[in-house]
């Protein structure tokens, strides 16, 4: 699938993802990107700090889905930003269940998948060029950005098309078991003790449907929704 031959930019909006999912006839695989964020939106109605002309903001209309790629969706795009990362700023990185990108225990990115019956909208920010002042404060896995990590800075585009070119691989690859295990090699926390959903156990990896699979005393449980919670 070609994504962003559709593009909408903003120098500042509220949020792409508001953007995306009031666009009720986007085509598929619409960008909306902006320069900066008014209103930017996490998982569990956090805000994502978005200060203007030194991160990634962006959102993706998604069509046509199958079920089973639109449960894993967050991981794949998870995947596509870690690859785009690793390919420009050669730092390695970690997904951590079920959205957050991050580097060496701090946070760099996250994604926001919203469905509707006829699509889904994937938003990603990236932090590249943030310095620490332009960073929200986070109790547990601190922001940083690209700019903090490596002590470069990055082009926003070059990051954006090396970002979309891995998710259209990503999204066109039929190939799951090699998928999940990209997604699986870099999953934070493998092997450790966790409490997700009402498991405690060890964390053991992804199920086909995206799923965080927990061994605990009485088996593998598959955990679907909330936070993972380390020891
Ligand atoms: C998270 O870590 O909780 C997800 C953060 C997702 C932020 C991006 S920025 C572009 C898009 N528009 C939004 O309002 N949110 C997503």
């Amino acid at each position: 699938m070609r994504l962003a031959q559709t593009r909408r930019h903003f120098d500042e909006i509220d949020s792409t993802n508001t953007y995306a999912m009031n666009w009720t006839d986007a085509p598929d695989g619409a960008l909306i990107v902006a320069d900066s964020q008014t209103q930017g939106r996490g998982r569990l109605g956090r805000h994502w700090t978005s200060p203007p002309d030194v991160g990634l903001y962006f959102s993706l209309v998604l069509r046509d889905l199958a079920p089973e790629v639109k449960a894993r969706l967050s991981l794949v795009v998870g995947l596509a930003v870690a690859q785009a990362v690793e390919e420009c700023a050669e730092i390695s990185v970690q997904i951590k269940w079920p959205n957050d990108v991050l580097t060496r225990d701090r946070k760099i990115g996250g994604i926001l998948c919203e469905a509707t019956p006829d699509r889904v909208v994937a938003g990603v920010g990236l932090n590249l060029n943030q310095r620490e002042e332009q960073l929200p404060e986070r109790p547990i896995f601190p922001a940083s950005s690209l700019l903090l990590q490596t002590g470069r800075s990055f082009d926003r585009d070059a990051v954006l098309n090396a970002l979309l070119a891995s998710l259209e691989l990503g999204l066109e690859s039929a190939d799951w078991p090699t998928q999940r295990a990209h997604i699986e090699a870099r999953l934070y926390g493998r092997g450790d003790l966790v409490h997700a959903g009402n498991a405690t156990g060890l964390l053991q990896g992804i199920g086909d449907d995206g799923a965080l699979l927990v061994r605990t005393a009485d088996g593998v449980v598959e955990v679907r929704s909330g936070e993972v919670e380390f020891f």
